[in-house]
């Protein structure tokens, strides 16, 4: 039997772009007008949870849930720029009570890849004063929503986030400028984040505040490759633990609003998923190792050396933000979830959270609908859920706080990994 560590809950995670459906007028939104999908779908259907989260909520209940991370979304809290819509904020309400009258505890994410076409037009995270139009939508969001939700993340993925949209151009709004337009928003982001902390903090103090951070680690191929993989890393990830949790800019980060050095998380969020291998100036995966649906290579034991480093520079609780996988046909998540669990358990770290990715399939941004993470399945036609076979493993292991010989036997044995 594996014993999850004392303490440590369990939950799902989702981002409102993902999953609400609806005609907004969002950058992601527009992005699938332009054709940018590679499947050809739209965020428009998605899982229209929009109408139907209290059947969600219930069917989380059923899965013995009570952690949910979910996102709320800027487009349609201020639809216009200054205008916001009361409706779509007490929709919002209703749909926070019903979680919690399911027994469920929100974390909050106020941005998660997806912002208003009006602030895209005036460029965004790119330029430091828009950063005073997110600020004045957390603040809405904190004077009609906060006495419900005591648990924030502010930002998700901000290296992700600047890397595709900046550096690969595969997300909107596709600036392909090299590394210095994404350094430059990851600077951005990082000053959206310490201020929206303050925020949240000046609105109950008591509240806790973080932000997702997607790391990997970087393994060259060569020792040749050791020095380029050292700066793609501190690049992407570990100059921004810096900056987000201590307000400390590393150079070439910039760090516009002179923010003193601090503390400003009270969790280390993590998302994680893959490493990266370093060829040259190439990113990769590795021959030889199991690949998810997506080719992404399954490294589970990195999960605890991050944790480990990151907790290195901020010994704070740990929230596994995000951990799950691209399984199409729901043949190995189960192994996948177990055996990141089983790293998990066995670290001396003080990991109190984890939110599976994700808690249904959904709208994967520029895969579209076709990429499937969840525990619950969508029938995109119907609207229709299903509880997978990983589903029910999953409220196994919550319900006994560990993964017991017959639930091993059960579901992971039969899970295997592609070859
Ligand atoms: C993001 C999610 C995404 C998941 C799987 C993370 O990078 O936060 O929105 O669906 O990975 O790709």
């Amino acid at each position: 039997m594996l014993r999850l560590k004392k303490g440590m809950k369990l939950g799902v995670a989702s981002s409102s772009m993902q999953i609400e459906g609806g005609d907004i007028d969002s950058n992601w939104h527009e992005w699938a007008r332009k054709g940018k999908i590679k499947d050809g779908t739209s965020p428009s259907n998605a899982n229209d949870h929009w109408n139907r989260y209290e059947e969600d909520f219930t069917i989380m209940q059923e899965m013995s849930i009570t952690e949910y991370r979910f996102g709320i979304e800027w487009t349609r809290i201020e639809p216009k720029e200054g205008e916001f819509d009361e409706a779509a904020i007490n929709h919002y309400r209703g749909m926070i009570i019903s979680m919690r009258n399911h027994g469920i505890r929100p974390l909050m994410t106020l941005w998660h890849f997806s912002h208003p076409m009006w602030f895209e037009n005036k460029g965004g995270f790119l330029h430091i004063e828009n950063n005073e139009y997110f600020l004045r939508y957390v603040k809405k969001v904190l004077e009609s929503l906060g006495d419900l939700v005591e648990e924030y993340v502010t930002i998700n993925e901000p290296n992700v986030y600047a890397v595709n949209s900046f550096y690969f151009g595969e997300w909107p709004p596709s600036d392909k400028n090299g590394v210095k337009k994404a350094i430059k928003v990851m600077s951005v982001l990082a000053a959206a984040h310490i201020d929206a902390f303050k925020l949240i903090k000046e609105y109950n103090k008591d509240y806790k505040v973080g932000f997702a951070h997607h790391v990997r680690i970087f393994r060259p191929r060569r020792k040749k490759d050791i020095p380029f993989a050292k700066f793609a890393s501190f690049i992407f990830q570990d100059g921004l633990s810096y900056a987000f949790y201590k307000g400390d800019f590393r150079l070439p980060f910039i760090n516009y609003k002179k923010h003193e050095k601090g503390i400003y998380s009270d969790f280390i969020g993590l998302n994680y998923y893959s490493h990266t291998f370093v060829d040259g100036k190439k990113f990769d995966f590795m021959d030889g190792l199991p690949k998810n649906d997506l080719g992404w290579d399954i490294v589970s034991k990195d999960i605890g050396t991050i944790v480990d480093s990151l907790y290195d520079i901020l010994p704070v609780p740990i929230y596994i933000t995000e951990n799950g996988t691209c399984d199409n046909e729901d043949k190995f998540r189960s192994r996948y979830i177990y055996s990141h669990l089983k790293v998990l358990s066995y670290s001396d770290k003080p990991i109190s959270r984890f939110y599976h990715w994700s808690f249904s399939d959904n709208f994967e941004w520029a895969e579209g609908e076709t990429s499937r993470f969840g525990l619950v399945h969508i029938d995109y036609e119907t609207q229709k859920r299903t509880i997978k076979k990983s589903g029910y493993f999953y409220k196994d292991i919550i319900s006994n706080h560990g993964v017991t010989k017959a639930a091993f036997d059960k579901y992971v044995v039969p899970s295997h990994y592609k070859k």
